[in-house]
């Protein structure tokens, strides 16, 4: 109720409120540099300052950044949906609610193109000086920092409203190595931070090894995925991508270039290793663990339930989360959704396992889909790689034009509430959210000791929901926020009480986010987060130690002690 009265209380205030406030400085402030002085600082980190020119600016013949062109509008708004589109900028976030309509390309033209939620300048870091030249200034000036990678985050957390982004995509370089170390010996791959699934993938295939990446090749690898987590293909067979990480090279919020081992600054890699991105330094490279190739089984499947009762497509549905369980335990994943009356899985991956015991575990689900007549498509097939597989099995992702909620299903829940899980499920669909699911387990061997949210180990699905996003049409965005974050997530809380949530995969506005985004762990990361940030540098979205600022409307970030 208090959060509540202040939000209010800020929302009518305004931009004026800012003012008497401990905030970090905005574009149109008394405090912001001078042209001369981004110009000297450009010339201290080699003329790698970039000022944001927002993609929509083509798309506007209003505004201070509006560059109409017909044509380049029209294929920006015909590529929108890839994810090239935005992680090759520096500024542009995949979920557009961050952009908060500025210089959207699918309003009219006259609209007025504004970057008030972007980051106003970015840069393209090469180096680790780069990277203390730019928090030393951000600091002089008290500028609002983030770090960004791919912009493929769904909290915004990679997104600075009239800040300075430090940009990592172009750390593009990749190492093999045999590592050695107390706790590992074996082959690994030194990974700078630029690089993404899909690069990550091929140099680890050059030496016909394969990695943990996302299902969504595109996604960082060693930025706020492996930091937050990071699930993919390969978790039922390795863990999540923190426990890959067998040390971090940073650069910390006192500019020190450090590395973070379990034997060398152990704190650090701890929290980094799970404790989420953006937040307690900036990591330059990370060093992975690989493995040996692995023959692999796979299927995917699609089904329509619109000419069957609901209650028998949900007992299909239901009967193939049961079903595929041992082999889950065996090392598979499975991903799969529910979007109105249709059910995909794309794909069912099991590395190392068989393709007759795969059709074995599926062959019930198949049956009462022939007994019921019903439509689908099913393709079974051995590869001889995981690569073969992934290369042909997994599918082209789009950003994802959708506002999300997540929560972590424990394993009590699959085995022992199965109906109470199913009938959430279906209640959630049929208020019009995509219902999506990862199946797997990632507690199959002995886990690091890390900060990754201890709901992930007794996790079997991660489940994903997902309300429209319309372009246009801020009204229904925010009735979609409000749904999700007042009914739909709470629905599956109320089932799974004691779990939480993935903190790359979840609702922003989540409202007890310190507990399920980093369950028992917060407490020991919020000290982590002060003892090497103490000044609170680094700031994203629900990240450890976000609290200490709030977020105005306007997008000034102000110390909540003076609220
Ligand atoms: C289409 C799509 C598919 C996805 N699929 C998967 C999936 O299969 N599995 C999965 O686990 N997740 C998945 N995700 C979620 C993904 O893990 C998160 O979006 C993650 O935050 C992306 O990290 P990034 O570094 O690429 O992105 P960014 O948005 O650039 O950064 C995300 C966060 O990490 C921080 N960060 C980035 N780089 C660094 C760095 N070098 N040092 C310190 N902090 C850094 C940023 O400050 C920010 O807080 C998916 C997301 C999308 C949009
Ligand atoms: C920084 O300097 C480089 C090289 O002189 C220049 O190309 C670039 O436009 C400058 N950046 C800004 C924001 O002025
Ligand atoms: C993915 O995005 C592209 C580019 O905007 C679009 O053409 C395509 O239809 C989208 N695909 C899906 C499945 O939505
Ligand atoms: C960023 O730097 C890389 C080299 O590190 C360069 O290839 C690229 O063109 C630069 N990008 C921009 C937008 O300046
Ligand atoms: C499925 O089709 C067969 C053959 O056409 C028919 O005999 C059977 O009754 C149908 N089953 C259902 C459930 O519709
Ligand atoms: C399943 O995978 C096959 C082989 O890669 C592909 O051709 C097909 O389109 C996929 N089908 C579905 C339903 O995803
Ligand atoms: C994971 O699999 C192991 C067996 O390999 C099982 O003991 C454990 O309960 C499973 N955990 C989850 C969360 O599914
Ligand atoms: C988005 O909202 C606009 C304006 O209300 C409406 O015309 C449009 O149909 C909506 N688009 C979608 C995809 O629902
Ligand atoms: C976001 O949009 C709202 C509504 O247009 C506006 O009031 C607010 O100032 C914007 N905030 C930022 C940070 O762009």
């Amino acid at each position: 109720m208090r959060q509540l009265t202040l939000c209010t209380l800020l929302f009518a205030l305004g931009v004026s409120i800012a003012a008497g406030l401990d905030c970090r400085c905005f574009p149109g402030d008394d405090c912001w540099p001078s042209w001369q002085q981004w110009a000297d600082f450009n010339a201290t980190i080699g003329g790698r300052l970039i000022s944001t020119v927002p993609l929509g600016s083509v798309c506007h013949t209003t505004g201070e950044f509006s560059a109409y062109n017909q044509e380049a509008c029209a294929s920006l708004i015909a590529d929108w949906g890839f994810p090239a589109t935005h992680y090759k900028t520096c500024d542009s976030p995949m979920a557009s609610w961050f952009s908060n309509a500025s210089c959207d390309p699918f309003l009219p033209r006259t609209t007025p193109c504004t970057i008030t939620a972007l980051q106003r300048y970015a840069v393209n870091v090469s180096k680790v000086d780069d990277v203390q030249k730019t928090i030393q200034f951000a600091q002089d000036h008290n500028i609002r920092l983030v770090i960004r990678n791919t912009g493929h985050d769904y909290l915004g957390k990679s997104t600075a409203p009239g800040g300075l982004a430090l940009w990592m995509h172009n750390l593009k370089a990749t190492e093999y190595l045999q590592y050695r170390s107390c706790s590992y010996e074996g082959p690994a791959l030194r990974l700078g931070a630029g690089i993404q699934g899909f690069e990550g993938m091929a140099a680890a295939h050059a030496q016909n090894k394969v990695i943990l990446t996302g299902n969504c090749d595109s996604v960082g690898v060693v930025g706020g995925y492996s930091q937050g987590g990071g699930h993919g293909q390969l978790a039922s067979m390795v863990g999540l991508a923190a426990d890959q990480v067998l040390e971090w090279e940073v650069v910390t919020a006192d500019g020190q270039h450090l590395t973070a081992a379990p034997d060398m600054n152990p704190d650090l890699f701890w929290a980094l290793s799970g404790g989420g991105g953006g937040t307690y330094a900036v990591v330059m490279s990370a060093t992975v663990k690989a493995y040996a190739e692995v023959s692999t089984a796979s299927a995917n499947l699609t089904f329509s339930g619109a000419d069957v009762p609901p209650d028998v497509f949900w007992s299909i549905i239901r009967n193939f989360i049961v079903d595929i369980t041992p082999i889950i335990d065996a090392g598979a994943v499975a991903i799969w959704a529910v979007i109105g009356k249709t059910f995909s899985l794309t794909p069912i991956i099991w590395p190392g396992g068989n393709v007759d015991e795969l059709q074995m575990r599926l062959a019930s689900t198949l049956r009462m889909l022939n007994e019921r007549n019903m439509t689908y498509a099913f393709h079974i097939q051995h590869f001889v790689s995981f690569w073969d597989c992934f290369m042909a099995m997994n599918p082209h992702s789009n950003i994802t034009e959708a506002q999300i909620g997540g929560r972590l299903m424990p394993r009590g829940v699959l085995d022992h509430s199965t109906d109470s899980l199913i009938s959430t499920l279906r209640q959630i669909s049929e208020q019009g959210a995509v219902v999506s699911g990862v199946s797997l387990n990632v507690s199959r061997h002995s886990v690091p000791d890390n900060a990754v949210n201890p709901a992930w180990r007794d996790a079997a699905i991660s489940i994903v929901l997902g309300t429209s996003y319309n372009y246009t049409n801020r009204q229904v965005n925010v009735e979609c926020q409000s749904l999700m974050t007042q009914e739909l997530v709470p629905l599956l809380t109320d089932i799974s009480i004691d779990s939480g949530a993935y903190l790359n995969e979840a609702d922003w506005k989540q409202p007890d986010w310190q507990s399920a985004f980093y369950g028992d762990n917060y407490q020991t990361l919020h000290e982590i987060k002060e003892e090497f940030d103490p000044n609170g540098v680094f700031w994203a979205r629900t990240a450890v130690g976000s609290e200490a600022w709030t977020e105005l409307d306007d997008g000034h970030l102000c110390r909540s002690d003076d609220l």
